[in-house]
């Protein structure tokens, strides 16, 4: 069969550039414009990258338009509700699920890779007390590539699922000491005996020596339902294909620099609240409004072209329909609503502002939905996780998304180092 191809024609000189056009196996097909500029001496603009597609990727695959969310060919409904986090990260790091066996092997060895170098701990003492969590999380592990300074130069699979994992397992370690560093209390070592989920509540909540905090009831505080919610809310930030944060990590595999400051640069980048840092800004916003009867005058503010004021955890550059992770959780905060007594009055202003804004003509023009941190607040409250800890909950769950698009990264031989060019408006 002829191979497709597009035509760029130059009205200007009738001059026709021709490309091949990159087949996906779902989703829009791509144009190989690599050539445009050499070919037509012009450069295509697109900022902020809303048509340009940065590379081939097999691990995550998202269609906007019927809000369908894919993590290796399996729909994230399945995926959040049949299988666990440590079994996400198996499939996004590898392209399968893991066999029995493999999980307890990987459970295993994530559980041993979770403590972090006694030097490294020194470091949070440089913070002021009230350091924001995002910030020591982000040059903590900066820091780690001086821990771990031979993983610049690994290239071979098993050298990179060993710094995949490191690397996985030791971020619940160090955003748990980042936020025990901003209460100005003892760190909680991670306690092998623990999952993976388990052991990052159990390093938030613990009292000094470990022991844990056990209710007049004589209840143990880390309850089952707790551990599987904040399982599935890692799950559903596992990955989530070329987004800022994740572009921001292929940028810097680009150079070559080491693979834990590309991570460290994805939390950075991931903290902005047009991002992952809107989880925060949501329950901030919730509790602005503070009542149902004041939905309406900041619905108003978020439609008015003259207030900068925007909806926190509404619009995604990619879903023009519900985010299947927010439908998810949306069902199951319902579910949760008793066993974790969620905060009625902030689900009720939530709901409010959602059903206003899916009938009002501003929301419904711009497809502008619920995103996934539009819920994920109401649930992490609910599990007593202080608000600035909610950015760092979602990089723990990002961290395998990350590494698995920068070990992918690496083996493609379409890339190079990221180098866009610009139009010179300038004197
Ligand atoms: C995440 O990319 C990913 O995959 C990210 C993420 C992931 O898992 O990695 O899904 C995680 O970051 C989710 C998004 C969290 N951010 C927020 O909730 C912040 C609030 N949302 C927006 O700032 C905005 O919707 C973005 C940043 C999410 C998307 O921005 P776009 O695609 O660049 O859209 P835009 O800014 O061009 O907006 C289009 C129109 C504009 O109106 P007009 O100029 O056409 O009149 O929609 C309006 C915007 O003003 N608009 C909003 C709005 N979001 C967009 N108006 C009010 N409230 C909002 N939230």
């Amino acid at each position: 069969m002829a191979e497709k191809r597009f035509t760029i024609i130059d009205d200007t000189t009738g001059k026709r550039y021709s490309y091949p056009v990159i087949e996906s196996t779902r989703g829009p097909n791509g144009v190989d414009m690599r050539t445009f500029y050499r070919d037509s001496g012009h450069f295509s603009f697109d900022p902020g990258f809303t048509s340009t597609a940065s590379c081939r990727s097999e691990i995550t695959f998202i269609d906007g338009e019927k809000g369908e969310l894919l993590y290796r060919g399996i729909p994230i409904e399945k995926l959040a509700t049949e299988h666990n986090y440590l079994e996400t990260c198996y499939l996004l790091l590898t392209g399968s699920l893991p066999t029995r066996d493999a999980l307890v092997d990987f459970d295993f060895e994530l559980r041993h890779r979770s403590f972090i170098h006694e030097g490294l701990k020194n470091l949070f003492d440089a913070f002021p007390q009230d350091a924001h969590p995002m910030s020591t999380l982000s040059s903590a592990v900066a820091a780690l590539s001086s821990f771990y300074y031979e993983h610049l130069t690994i290239n071979k699979e098993a050298e990179y699922q060993e710094m995949a994992r490191r690397i996985i397992a030791k971020i619940p370690t160090i955003a748990a000491f980042s936020y025990r560093h901003s209460r100005g209390i003892p760190f909680i070592y991670p306690d092998i005996g623990r999952s993976f989920t388990e052991n990052f509540l159990y390093m938030l909540r613990a009292y000094p020596g470990g022991k844990m905090h056990i209710t007049k009831k004589g209840e143990n505080t880390i309850r089952p339902i707790e551990i599987e919610a904040l399982d599935t809310i890692f799950t559903l930030h596992a990955d989530h294909e070329q987004n800022a944060s994740t572009t921001t990590v292929r940028s810097v595999a680009s150079t070559g620099a080491h693979p834990y400051v590309a991570i460290s640069a994805g939390i950075s980048a991931l903290w902005g609240r047009a991002h992952g840092g809107a989880n925060e800004s949501v329950i901030e916003q919730l509790k602005m409004i503070g009542n149902v009867k004041n939905v309406d005058k900041f619905i108003a503010k978020a439609k008015d072209p003259n207030d900068p004021f925007r909806l926190m955890g509404f619009g995604h550059r990619v879903y023009k329909n519900f985010d299947p992770r927010a439908q998810i959780l949306k069902k199951y905060q319902d579910s949760l609503k008793e066993e974790l007594d969620l905060d009625s009055n902030l689900m009720q202003i939530a709901s409010r502002i959602e059903e206003i804004a899916l009938s009002d003509d501003y929301f419904i023009q711009r497809k502008l939905y619920p995103n996934i941190d539009f819920y994920s607040g109401v649930i992490l409250t609910a599990l007593g996780i202080p608000r600035t800890m909610f950015t760092p909950i979602f990089v723990i769950g990002r961290t395998v998304g990350w590494i698995s698009q920068w070990i992918e990264f690496k083996k493609d031989r379409d890339q190079k180092i990221v180098r866009p060019r610009q139009i010179y408006v300038g004197p």
